[in-house]
């Protein structure tokens, strides 16, 4: 796995957007393309590590050297994560994972009612973070942040709510962060933060990655 910081360790990433489905044709997803967390699964290959990458519903390429495990809805990403991380070193979240779903899927096409209004009735989806962060030895974990507003604020809730080692925020709005060639991040952790610049988003990964490695390998985790 070639000889960079993370030689032999294992790594989790997930990326991409998960689908809910309402019907057999139709589904509640959201506009992340997979691309943040694919180059991620990359950087981290480069830098040695033998990586998973569970993805979302995405037309990307599997990146060179990664095992990759391909998954629909939210609590399928839940399941093939938590398998993944048996034993893994580091988990990081770059999936943008549906917060609710459909409590039932109709089993046939929905058809119109004459005008009158279809009810969604959603359930929340279990947060795949904090079901990491729950068992007995968690790897060190990432979460990422998608914000439109107070990008610091939630951000440093989350970390703290969801017991992270570290969280990537990224300001979405106006077009930023979804779909998009390039991203900026900026990276907080118990006592720390550091701003990485917008470029692309392969050589923001590799960046991320070399961050979370040196937190890692210095022993900042749990
Ligand atoms: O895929 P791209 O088009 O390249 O876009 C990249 C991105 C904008 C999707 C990516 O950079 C990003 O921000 N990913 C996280 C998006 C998100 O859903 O953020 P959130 O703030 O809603 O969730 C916070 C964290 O909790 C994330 O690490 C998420 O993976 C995790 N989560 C959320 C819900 C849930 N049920 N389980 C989770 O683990």
């Amino acid at each position: 796995f070639g000889d960079g910081p993370l030689r032999g360790r294992k790594v989790v990433v997930s990326a991409g957007p998960t689908y809910e489905d309402i019907d057999p044709v139709r589904f509640i997803g959201n506009r992340s393309s997979g691309r943040m967390g694919f180059a991620i699964a990359d950087a981290a290959r480069e830098a040695g590590a033998d990586v998973t990458l569970v993805a979302g519903p995405v037309a990307l390429a599997t990146p060179a050297g990664v095992a990759r495990v391909d998954v629909r809805s939210a609590r399928q990403m839940h399941d093939a994560v938590l398998a993944a991380c048996d034993g893994s070193d580091i988990y990081i979240g770059a999936a943008a994972v549906g917060d609710y779903r459909p409590e039932q899927a109709a089993g046939q096409k929905l058809k119109k009612h004459d005008g009158a209004p279809l009810r969604l009735e959603l359930t929340e989806n279990p947060d795949i973070l904090a079901a990491v962060a729950a068992r007995p030895r968690p790897p060190f974990l990432v979460g990422f942040a998608a914000e439109t507003h107070e990008l610091a604020r939630y951000a440093q809730d989350k970390l703290r709510r969801k017991g992270l080692d570290m969280i990537a925020a990224n300001d979405v709005g106006d077009g930023r962060g979804f779909e998009v060639a390039d991203n900026a991040l900026v990276l907080y952790w118990r006592d720390g933060s550091v701003s990485l610049p917008r470029m692309p988003k392969t050589d923001l990964a590799r960046q991320l990655v070399a961050h979370i490695a040196e937190r890692f390998l210095s022993g900042h985790g749990h």
